[in-house]
């Protein structure tokens, strides 16, 4: 891992450990950007900020700069009062993708929190595949039912097991290529 992603790593535990996260606004634009800004502060220069440019991946073009924050007010009001409604929730926001880097990672922790606020739940991460997660993740802004169906299968009630959340923090960070005692690139 490269020291940044290290560091980022870093804060993510840390961010738990203190009880920092308790602070933050659940299921807002607002909240979103306190936990990319905790990840990645001092880190990248756009932490915590909304982009201004457009970016892709694998071909998909997610929400358009210039409308990014109208976007954003409309995600932030939709229910989130089951777990269907969470999930849909929670695509719409990976689809507007509103940081340059980072959304993956800053993501999981928001719908966690979410899940943890809403139905005492959280998700068990180190069980959910790399591979199947990526997958469900990149068919979701056509159809959810595949990421739905994983995490439901994966959903856990230790939403205060500190193994569980930290082997969670863990797993996000290996999607996203980063992995610990790796220190290439
Ligand atoms: N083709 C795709 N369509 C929709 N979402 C995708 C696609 N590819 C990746 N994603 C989502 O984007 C996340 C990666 O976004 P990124 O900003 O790079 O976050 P991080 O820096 O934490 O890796 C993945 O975890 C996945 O949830
Ligand atoms: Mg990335």
């Amino acid at each position: 891992m490269k020291n940044i992603d290290k560091k980022s790593l870093e804060n993510a535990y840390r961010l738990f450990e203190t009880g920092d996260i308790e602070k933050f606004e659940i299921g807002t634009t607002k909240g979103l950007q306190q936990i990319h800004n905790y990840l990645f502060g001092g880190l990248y220069n756009f932490a915590g900020q909304i982009r201004t440019t457009n970016i892709a991946k694998g071909g998909f073009r997610f929400a358009n700069a210039l409308y990014l924050k109208e976007v954003l007010l409309k995600v932030e009001q939709m229910s989130e009062n089951t777990f269907e409604e969470i999930i849909t929730k929670y695509v719409e926001m990976n689809i507007a993708h509103p940081f340059m880097e980072g959304n993956g990672r800053t993501m999981r922790i928001w719908l966690d929190m979410l899940l943890k606020t809403k139905l005492k739940k959280v998700v068990n991460w180190q069980f959910v595949s790399k591979v199947l997660y990526l997958q469900a993740m990149e068919r979701s802004p056509i159809n959810d039912l595949e990421l739905r169906t994983l995490l439901l299968a994966n959903l856990t009630d230790e939403i205060n097991n500190r193994e569980i959340i930290f082997k969670g923090i863990e797993q996000s960070y290996y999607y996203e290529g980063y992995e610990k005692g790796n220190d290439e690139e």
